[in-house]
């Protein structure tokens, strides 16, 4: 909860016909829709509750400089992914003293063949640290973080692999992902799980077995990661940071939690492609003014590959759907970020809630008592970011409207995960999965139509994705 923070992640399906389907399934073709809003089952109301560190999920498994924290993720087309591990081991405390990343080295074994792996490439590695001058606050820095970029992979292949440094006799096992299917308007993923503000609840290990039970060829987590900025550098956490923690002289974090979340993911995304882009959570200001630094030290971005100049947005190809992926925690005007908007209309969708420790969100601005007071919804880390009243239209001068509006079908609060799947050119299929249904029901469903009559030139869908907080 606490401050909306909206970010947009832009999404583009390259497309252009259309025909009939599963009269079963809606259609964006039959709205607009009457609005409506799902009341919150009320049964479900119970704490989430995030793992503790005794839990072997969280734990280190691995020896001296053995990889762990294993995650793949997509360079900007089929031919090339990123593989991430770290090695050796974080320090919290006092007086740290950060590991030297070149005593690692980053080397990644693959081939088609599971035990001929007869490709070799390097990569390079780094440490961050998380520090807080300031009495009494610990500080942090990480273990070494390698990423190494694979090229010339064939697209939709399985490719097997080892990380570590061979000269250490400190290698993984062996994993195994797919290669996404070549660019190009008749070939596309299968199955896009798509996530947000996940955390590392017990309701986030429901989300991902979840998502785990629908196969997924890749997943977008589009904001709020760990969650943990809800701890003091002691480690002691809360579900509302400002409430608990109201006097620190800084938002502390415990870092650990990083760590937490990349050894319980592993599992997942050593063999799913995982792209991220950063939410509020990743904020996680520290010494010298500095934010993001884990967010953007952990994961692999295809950033330059995709001409972007920073962490916080890029763009890649998966088949023939080109993503967008814009984090809100950057300027960017037309200067930044010159992309054409489709006139056809953009379907929005905004992707909830993975099981973090936060209260879940209910209330709506347009309900009764709920809208925020302007002044209280800026965000000084939001550059160009500017709460304004509504220019026109039925709430024209006011900072809400007074009811759900007709451009908004269905709204419904619940822990799950969405699955994309782009059917072809001109149709793809979203599902939102909550976790109280049985694996694999479907919570609700639409097929998202381009209109080739209203985008008659080359045009593109255009959907944003939209998370808050
Ligand atoms: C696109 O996919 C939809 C849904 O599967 C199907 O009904 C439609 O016939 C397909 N259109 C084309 C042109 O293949
Ligand atoms: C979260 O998990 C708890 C059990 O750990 C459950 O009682 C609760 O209903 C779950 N919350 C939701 C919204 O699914
Ligand atoms: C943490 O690092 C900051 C910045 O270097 C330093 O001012 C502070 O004293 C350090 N704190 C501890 C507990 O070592
Ligand atoms: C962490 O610090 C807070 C605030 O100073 C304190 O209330 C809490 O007991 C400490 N927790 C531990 C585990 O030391
Ligand atoms: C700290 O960084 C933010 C965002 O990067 C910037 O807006 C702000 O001006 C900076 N503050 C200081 C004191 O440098
Ligand atoms: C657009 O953003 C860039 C980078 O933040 C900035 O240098 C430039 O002045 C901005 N241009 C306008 C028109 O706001
Ligand atoms: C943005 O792109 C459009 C169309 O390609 C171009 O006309 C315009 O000059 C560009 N704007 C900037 C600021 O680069
Ligand atoms: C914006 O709307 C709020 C009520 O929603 C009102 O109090 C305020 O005066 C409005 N501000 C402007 C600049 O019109």
């Amino acid at each position: 909860m606490q401050k909306q923070k909206p970010f947009i992640t832009v999404l583009t399906l390259i497309t252009v016909l259309f025909s009939v389907v599963d009269p079963k399934i809606p259609t964006t073709l039959e709205g607009p829709f009457k609005p409506v809003t799902v009341p919150f089952d009320v049964s479900l109301r119970g704490h989430a509750v995030d793992l503790p560190d005794t839990d072997p999920r969280v734990q280190r498994r691995v020896k001296g400089y053995e990889p762990e924290q294993i995650s793949v993720s997509l360079s900007s087309s089929y031919d090339s992914v990123w593989i991430s591990w770290i090695t050796g081991e974080y320090q919290i405390g006092f007086n740290i003293t950060p590991l030297n990343p070149e005593t690692v080295s980053s080397v990644v074994r693959y081939g088609t063949i599971e035990h001929v792996l007869s490709h070799e490439a390097k990569g390079c590695s780094l440490v961050y640290n998380q520090l807080y001058p300031f009495e009494g606050l610990q500080n942090y820095t990480s273990g070494i973080i390698h990423h190494v970029r694979l090229t010339g992979l064939k697209p939709s292949t399985v490719y097997y692999y080892r990380c570590g440094d061979p000269s250490l006799q400190a290698m993984s096992g062996i994993f195994h992902f797919k290669t996404m299917p070549i660019s190009g308007p008749q070939s596309y993923p299968k199955r896009i799980a798509i996530v947000g503000d996940l955390g590392l609840t017990y309701n986030t290990t429901a989300t991902i077995d979840h998502v785990i039970s629908n196969k997924p060829d890749l997943m977008l987590l589009i904001g709020d990661v760990t969650y943990a900025n809800l701890y003091l550098t002691n480690g002691t956490g809360a579900d509302c940071y400002s409430c608990t923690f109201s006097d620190t002289p800084i938002h502390e974090t415990y870092q650990p939690r990083w760590d937490y979340w990349g050894r319980f993911m592993q599992d997942l995304v050593s063999k799913v492609p995982i792209m991220v882009v950063e939410g509020n959570h990743e904020i996680e200001l520290q010494a010298e003014n500095q934010s993001f630094v884990a967010y953007s030290s952990r994961f692999a971005f295809p950033s330059k590959e995709s001409g972007s100049s920073s962490t916080m947005y890029y763009s890649f190809n998966a088949g023939g759907i080109h993503f967008i992926m814009l984090g809100a925690y950057i300027g960017y005007n037309k200067t930044v970020y010159n992309y054409t908007l489709d006139p056809c209309g953009p379907v929005h969708i905004t992707v909830g809630d993975g099981g973090n420790r936060e209260k879940m969100a209910i209330p709506h601005a347009d309900e009764p008592g709920e809208c925020p007071e302007p002044l209280s919804t800026p965000d000084s880390h939001m550059p160009g970011f500017c709460a304004r009243n509504f220019t026109s239209g039925p709430a024209a001068g006011k900072f809400c409207w007074d009811w759900q509006p007709e451009y908004s079908a269905l709204r419904e609060s619940s822990f799950g995960h969405g699955i994309l799947e782009v059917k072809n050119e001109t149709w793809a299929l979203w599902t939102w999965h909550k976790n109280q249904d049985p694996y694999k029901e479907i919570g609700d469903q639409i097929y998202i139509v381009r209109t080739p009559e209203s985008c008659p030139v080359h045009p593109k869908v255009t959907k944003l994705w939209s998370a808050t907080r």
